[in-house]
Parts: structure tokens; C-alpha cells; sequence
């Protein structure tokens, strides 16, 4: 049996799910001669830790409660005493984990899996790296700062995965890999790479005012609790930016060219999102309807992009043939069109649901078993 022991940073949506993922696919994975340990399980306030990191692992039932806690919103250290188990407070947690690290890198292996949204995990996932641990993502922000930072995190690349940060469950990480690895050159990357956005441009193509149709995405569910975090298209870069440095370009973050829909006067510092969605979105309706009826008499379709070509990084609305995949999504699936040498007429494109907890936690499990050789 094949023993992969795991500390889970963030305990949010993703993480929960990926906790009871792990649970269930118990049966699963011991056909496969796979067993996987949780040993330490940190929120943004606390940490959860066996007490014997080498022999020992949260169970099921202590998972499960983990689950219930936070759902509830409550703190990892509202699980009180639990046998077996220590709880350290944030700053304990962080230094616990890089002793973990220290210690299992050496012998057994461990993967850091990382499910919070933070950019506070960086220093600690470098260190795992340098320890000889694996680190597993859903979380952009580590590889989406300094290029050094990102080269330090990617110095073993078969010790990293991040499928789930770039279209949650699918594929498309894998594909560019497989792509680059096989010496076919890349010419262009388009990718339609926030659901959110991705259901606002075709609801808007069919003659919806933009402002109606973000209250609406807002009212399902699809959007942030402050739509503007979606519209700024800052999520969308950082997944271009992972993107073009898989690619081998060796770029920041700030070198992306990116559209906000929204203007600097009604950012989130001059407005609330009350006063943005009733008195400043409706302000943008006209423009939006107008490049949407332009570009329909071009026989194409706005969509909000990335677009990677030619060492250039751009984020914004493009006009793209309506028969293309992307002219033709509707709703809120991700797409993302790869065109090289081998893909140079009709592309390579992945499509299907680009977010949600299942999915991208199903990514990071996924993710999890793919690295099953590197341990014993
Ligand atoms: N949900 C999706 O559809 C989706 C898709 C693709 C990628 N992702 C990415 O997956 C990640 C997780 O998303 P989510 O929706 O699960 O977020 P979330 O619900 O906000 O959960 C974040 C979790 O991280 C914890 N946390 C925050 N800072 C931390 C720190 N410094 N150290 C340890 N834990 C920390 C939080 O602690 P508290 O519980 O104490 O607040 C919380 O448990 C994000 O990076 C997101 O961009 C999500
Ligand atoms: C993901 O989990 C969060 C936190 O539990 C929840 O609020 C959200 O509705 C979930 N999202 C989906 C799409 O299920």
C-alpha cells in the first residue's frame, strides 16, 4: 500500500469538499494500493495535528467533524480536545507545518495541499519544496507572484501540481503540459477562463443590458459577493499568467495588458456594491450594447478573453468569429482554444464547468493520486 501523508491548508468551500472527497473515495483508492493520510488539517486562525505525524493520520470521524465545524463557521479550535490530536493557533501553524515538512520530506514524503485564497502560503510552500516535500494548488496567488518566487516553486516540477487553479476539474494545465513536453510550439492561447464572465457576454449578446444581466448573475450565485471582483478581470489574468508561464515566458503578473468592464471612478474604494450595481453598472450599458451589435455585424461575438500570443499577455473583450468554441459558448462553462503546430487549423480546446467546489476539489484529489509514484 502506498502511503501519501498530507497536511490541507484552507478549509473553505474547496477544501471541505476535497476532506470529504478523500473520505469517500477511501474504497477506491485501497483497490488502487493507495491510502491517503491526512495529518494536519489549518485554517486561517488554527491548526489540526496528529500527534505521531509518522504512524498516526486524522481519521474519517475526525474529518467529518472538521467538515461540520466550518461549515457552521466556527474555528478549527472549536473542535476542542480531540485523542491523539494537537490544535496550534496561526502562528504556531505556520512553523508547525515547516517542521512537518522538515521531518516527513526527509523520510515518508507529504504534500501540501493548498485550498486558501491566500498569498501568505508562499514562504511556507517554497520551504516545503526545499524540504523535499510536493505541494499540490487550487490557490493562484503563490504561482502568481515574482517570476522567482515561481521558479522556486516549479524548481522539481514533478513535485508541483496545480491543475484546479486554471479551469478548476479540467484538463487544461495537463494539456499544455502534454503539448510543451512534446515539442510542439505554442502559437496562441484563447481562453474564456471565468464562468462568470463567460455567462455575462453571452447573456449580454442577446440584446440583455449588461447591468440587468450582472444583477442577475449576482441573484444565481455566479458571481463574487461584489460582482466587481469578477468584472475587474484580475482572477482572469492570474490564470493567464499561470498559463503563459507554463508556456515558458517568463513574465509577471504586471505584464499583462488588462480591460477592467468597469472604470476606475467606480471602483470598490469609491463606491458600494450597492451603489455600483444600481446607479454605476447601468451607466455601462450603452457601451457594451454597442461593441456587442459592432461585432455582430462582423459576424462575430464579444467575449471576455485571455489572450496569449507572441510573448504578449491580454485580458479584456475581444471580438471573436461566432463559430469559433468560444463564439459559440453559452452560460458559464470555461473554454480555452490552443493552437501550435500540430493544432494549427482546428485547435485543441477544453471545455466543460470551470469552477465549483466539487469540481476543483475533485481536480486537487486528482492531482494528489497523479504524484502517487514519488512516494513508497
Ligand atoms: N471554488 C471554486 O470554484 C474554485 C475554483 C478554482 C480555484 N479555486 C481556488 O481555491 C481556493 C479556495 O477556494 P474556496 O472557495 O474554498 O475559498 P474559501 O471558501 O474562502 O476558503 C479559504 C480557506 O482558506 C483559509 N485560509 C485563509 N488564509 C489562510 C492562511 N494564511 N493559512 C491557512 N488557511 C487560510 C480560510 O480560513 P477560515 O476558514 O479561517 O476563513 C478558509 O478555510 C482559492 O484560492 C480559489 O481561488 C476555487
Ligand atoms: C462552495 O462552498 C461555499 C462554502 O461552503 C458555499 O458558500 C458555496 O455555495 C459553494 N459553491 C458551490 C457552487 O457549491
Amino acid at each position: 500500500m502506498k502511503r501519501i501523508p498530507i497536511v490541507v491548508a484552507g478549509c473553505g468551500g474547496v477544501g471541505r469538499q476535497l476532506l470529504e472527497h478523500i473520505v469517500n473515495c477511501r474504497a477506491l483508492h485501497s483497490k488502487q494500493g493507495l491510502a491517503l493520510r491526512v495529518v494536519g488539517v489549518c485554517d486561517s486562525q488554527s491548526m489540526l495535528v496528529t500527534n505521531d505525524i509518522f504512524a498516526d493520520e486524522l481519521n474519517d470521524d475526525v474529518l467529518t467533524r472538521i467538515c461540520v465545524e466550518k461549515t457552521r463557521g466556527s474555528s478549527l479550535s472549536a473542535l476542542g480536545d480531540i485523542d491523539d490530536c494537537q490544535v496550534f493557533d496561526y502562528k504556531e501553524a505556520t512553523m508547525q507545518v515547516i517542521d512537518i515538512a522538515g521531518l516527513l520530506g526527509r523520510s515518508t514524503g507529504l504534500v501540501v495541499v493548498d485550498c486558501t485564497a491566500s498569498s501568505e502560503t508562499l514562504e511556507l510552500l517554497k520551504q516545503a519544496i526545499d524540504s523535499g516535500c510536493c505541494v499540490v494548488l487550487a490557490n493562484k496567488k503563490p504561482l502568481t507572484s515574482t517570476i522567482e518566487d515561481y521558479e522556486k516553486l516549479t524548481a522539481h516540477v514533478r513535485r508541483i501540481r496545480y491543475e484546479s487553479t486554471v479551469g478548476a476539474g479540467l484538463p487544461i494545465i495537463a494539456s499544455v503540459t502534454r503539448v510543451v513536453a512534446s515539442g510542439d510550439s505554442i502559437l496562441r492561447i484563447v481562453g474564456s477562463l471565468s464562468g462568470t464572465l463567460g455567462y455575462v457576454m453571452s447573456e449580454v449578446e442577446t440584446g440583455r443590458p449588461l447591468s440587468e444581466v450582472v444583477r442577475e448573475a449576482k441573484r444565481l450565485g455566479y458571481t463574487e459577493p461584489d460582482p466587481r471582483d469578477d468584472l475587474s478581470g484580475t482572477d482572469v489574468a492570474r490564470k493567464a499568467l499561470i498559463l503563459a508561464r507554463l508556456v515558458g515566458w517568463k513574465i509577471n503578473l504586471d505584464d499583462i495588458k488588462v480591460e477592467s468592464l468597469y472604470p476606475e471612478d467606480m471602483a470598490p474604494g469609491t463606491l458600494s456594491t450597492e451603489e455600483f450595481l444600481s446607479n454605476g453598472l447601468p451607466l455601462l450599458d450603452n457601451d457594451i450594447g454597442g461593441r456587442v451589435r459592432a461585432a455582430s455585424l462582423n459576424d462575430n461575438v464579444l467575449r471576455y478573453v485571455c489572450f496569449i500570443e507572441n510573448s504578449r499577455v491580454e485580458v479584456g473583450l475581444r471580438e471573436l468569429p461566432k463559430s469559433s468554441s468560444i463564439g459559440r459558448l453559452r452560460g458559464s462553462d470555461n473554454v480555452v482554444e490552443i493552437y501550435s503546430r500540430c493544432y494549427r487549423e482546428t485547435p485543441l480546446v477544453i471545455q466543460g464547468a470551470g469552477a465549483g467546489n466539487d469540481t476543483t476539489a475533485a481536480g486537487v484529489l486528482a492531482d494528489l493520486v497523479d504524484i502517487q509514484d514519488l512516494f513508497k
